[in-house]
C-alpha cells in the first residue's frame, strides 16, 4: 500500500508548548512510595529518592509533572505533608481505599522535581475543601515571606518560594467517584471564586479548570459549556482526560481509538470558541490534556484493594498496567494527535509517571525498568519540540463502528527548535500490509537522515519486565532522501521516528 505525505515549510499548525509532554505523579499505589521515594533502596539519595528512577525520568526529559492527584487530591489536606516527618498524621485515602503516611508532601515533592529537572503543576482540593485551602496552599508555595503561610514554609526549611505557575482547580469534578463531586453550575461557581482569590494573590499564575473526565460522561459536553460560562475570563486552560482500553482484544478498533481523541479535542475546541464569542472576549482558553494513557490491563487485579478487601494498606500495587507492543502503537498515535492539535492542546500529562499506569516501573528493593510505552513518549518528548507541521496525507483508511476512514498511516511532523531538524513520527496501523511512504519536503533544505528508530516485529501482547526489556527500538535502515522526497517502507504494525537535517 502506498501513502503520500507533503510537508510544506509555510504550512504549520502552531508552536508546540513543551509542556505538551508532561506527566503526572499521584499519591496512588506505588507511584510515590517505592516509586520515586524509597529510603531503604540501594540507589536512594540522602532524601530517600531513588536515583535509578530519577535517571529514567531525566532520560524522558519530562517538562512538567502534575501533583498530588488525581482523585487523591479531592480529600487531601496538604498541611498533613509539612513539618517534621515523625509528626505527620497517617490518613485514610478515600479515593483509593489506602492509608497515606504523608512522609512525602510538598517540600519533598518540590525537591524531587528539582532533582528530576521538571516543573511542578499543582492541584488544589475543591472536593472536600475549597477556596480557603487553595489560597493558603498558594501562599505557602509562592509567597516570599512575611505572612503566616509563607513564614511557616520558611520555618519548615524552605526559604525561597517555589514559584509554581500552573494550578489545577480540583480534579474530575464531574465524576460520581470524586469526593465532593459537583454539578457543572456548582463547580463553575466554586472554580470562579477560587480563581478570583488565587488571582488576587498573583494575576500571572496559570489556572486549569476541570472539563470532562471522559467524553463518555452523560454531562459531556454541556459540562464544559456551563463551566466555561462561569470561568472563561478567569482561567487559562480547561482540562480533559481520556484513557484507552482494549478489553475486547480488537486491534483494529484499539488502534483507531485516537480518532475519538481527535473528535474530543475538536468538540471542546468548538465549545471554547462558542463561549469566547458569547462573552465577546478577546482572550483565549486552551486545553490542558492532563491525564491520558492506555489503562485497562490492571482492572481485575485492582478490585480487591479498591473494594476494601485488604483494609487500608499503605502504597499497595495499584493500576500497575504492564504495557505491551500494541500499546506502543496506540501511545504513538495519541502523541501524534496532540502534536497535530498543538494549536489548542498546550499542556499534556501522560498519566502517570512511575508504577501507576506508567512508562517507568520499579521493583521494591530491586531495579527500575522501562515499559514498552517508554519509547514513543521519549521520542516525542525529546524530538517533538518546536513547530508542528500541517501535513497533507493521502492514504487509504478503514472503517470501525465509531470512526470512518481511519487512515492506515498516522503521522505527525515537527520542525525542531533546538537544531532546525525535522522529526516525523509514523505509525502503520495496517495489520498485514507494509506502507510505502513518500514524503515530499516542500521548501525545506533537509537532505539527510540523522536518526531512524523503529519498533516492530513483536507479538502485540509482548511486554517488558524487570529482568528483560525485549520491546525496544532498533535502527531503521531503509529511509532515504532523493530530490526532496523522503522514502521509507513502514512494516505492518510498526512505530517509527525519523529525524532529518
Ligand atoms: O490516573 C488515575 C486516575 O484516573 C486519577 O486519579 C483520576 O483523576 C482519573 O480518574
Amino acid at each position: 500500500m502506498r501513502a503520500s505525505v507533503t510537508a510544506h515549510k509555510e504550512f504549520t499548525v502552531a508552536k508546540i508548548d513543551p509542556r505538551l509532554y508532561g506527566s503526572f505523579v499521584e499519591h496512588l499505589g506505588r507511584a510515590v512510595y517505592s516509586g520515586i521515594y524509597e529510603p531503604g533502596h540501594a540507589s536512594a539519595d540522602e532524601q530517600g529518592f531513588r536515583q535509578d528512577v530519577l535517571d529514567l525520568v531525566k532520560e524522558l526529559d519530562v517538562p512538567v509533572v502534575r501533583y498530588p492527584g488525581g482523585n487523591f487530591v479531592s480529600a487531601y489536606n496538604w498541611e498533613d505533608g509539612i513539618g517534621p516527618k515523625e509528626e505527620r498524621p497517617v490518613r485514610l485515602d478515600l479515593a483509593w481505599h489506602t492509608a497515606e503516611s504523608n512522609q512525602v508532601g510538598i517540600h519533598e515533592f518540590a525537591d524531587w522535581a528539582a532533582k528530576a529537572e521538571t516543573e511542578m503543576m499543582l492541584a488544589v482540593n475543591l472536593g472536600s475543601r475549597g477556596l480557603d485551602e487553595a489560597r493558603a496552599f498558594l501562599e505557602y508555595v509562592n509567597h516570599p515571606g512575611g505572612s503566616y503561610w509563607s513564614d511557616l514554609r520558611r520555618q519548615n526549611g524552605r526559604e525561597e518560594p517555589w514559584g509554581v505557575k500552573l494550578w489545577c482547580l480540583g480534579n474530575e469534578m464531574d465524576g460520581p467517584w470524586q469526593i465532593g463531586q459537583k454539578t457543572a453550575a456548582e463547580y463553575g461557581r466554586t472554580a470562579f471564586e477560587t480563581a478570583k482569590a488565587m488571582r488576587a494573590f498573583d494575576k500571572d499564575i496559570e489556572l486549569v479548570v476541570c472539563g470532562s473526565s471522559t467524553p463518555n460522561m452523560p454531562t459531556y459536553p454541556e459540562w464544559e459549556y456551563t463551566v466555561l460560562d462561569y470561568t472563561y475570563d478567569s482561567v487559562d486552560y480547561i482540562s480533559l482526560h481520556m484513557y484507552f482500553e482494549n478489553h475486547e482484544q480488537n486491534t483494529k478498533n484499539f488502534l483507531a481509538r485516537s480518532m475519538e481523541l481527535e473528535t474530543y479535542i475538536e468538540t471542546i475546541s468548538s465549545v471554547i470558541k462558542t463561549i469566547k464569542a458569547k462573552k465577546r472576549s478577546n482572550k483565549d482558553v486552551y486545553i490542558s490534556f492532563d491525564e491520558w494513557n492506555v489503562w485497562y490491563h490492571s482492572a481485575e487485579q485492582d478490585k480487591p484493594v479498591l473494594e476494601g478487601k485488604h483494609g487500608w494498606p499503605h502504597a499497595p500495587a495499584l493500576l500497575e498496567d504492564i504495557y505491551d507492543f500494541a500499546d506502543v502503537l496506540v501511545v504513538g498515535c495519541i502523541l501524534n494527535t496532540f502534536i497535530r492539535r498543538s494549536d489548542v492542546v498546550k499542556v499534556g500529562c501522560l498519566a502517570q509517571l512511575v508504577n501507576v499506569i506508567a512508562p517507568i516501573m520499579t521493583v521494591e528493593d530491586g531495579p527500575a525498568w522501562r515499559q514498552t510505552t517508554f519509547y514513543p513518549y521519549l521520542y516525542a518528548s525529546k524530538y517533538g519540540r518546536g513547530t508542528a507541521l500541517d501535513l497533507a496525507v493521502d492514504v487509504e483508511g478503514y472503517e470501525t463502528d465509531f470512526a470512518n476512514n481511519v487512515p492506515y498511516l498516522d503521522v505527525a511532523g515537527v520542525l525542531t527548535e533546538a537544531d532546525g531538524g525535522l522529526s516525523f513520527f509514523l505509525v502503520n496501523r495496517h495489520e498485514s500490509e507494509a506502507l510505502d511512504v513518500e514524503l515530499s519536503l516542500e521548501g525545506f533544505a533537509h537532505s539527510s537522515v540523522t536518526m531512524d528508530k523503529v519498533i516492530v516485529g513483536y507479538a502485540l501482547d509482548k511486554t517488558n519486565g524487570p529482568d528483560e526489556e525485549p520491546v525496544a527500538p532498533a535502527d531503521g535502515d531503509d529511509a532515504s532522501i532523493v530530490d526532496g522526497k523522503l522514502s521509507v517502507k513502514l512494516a505492518p504494525l510498526s512505530y517509527r521516528m525519523i529525524r532529518l537535517k
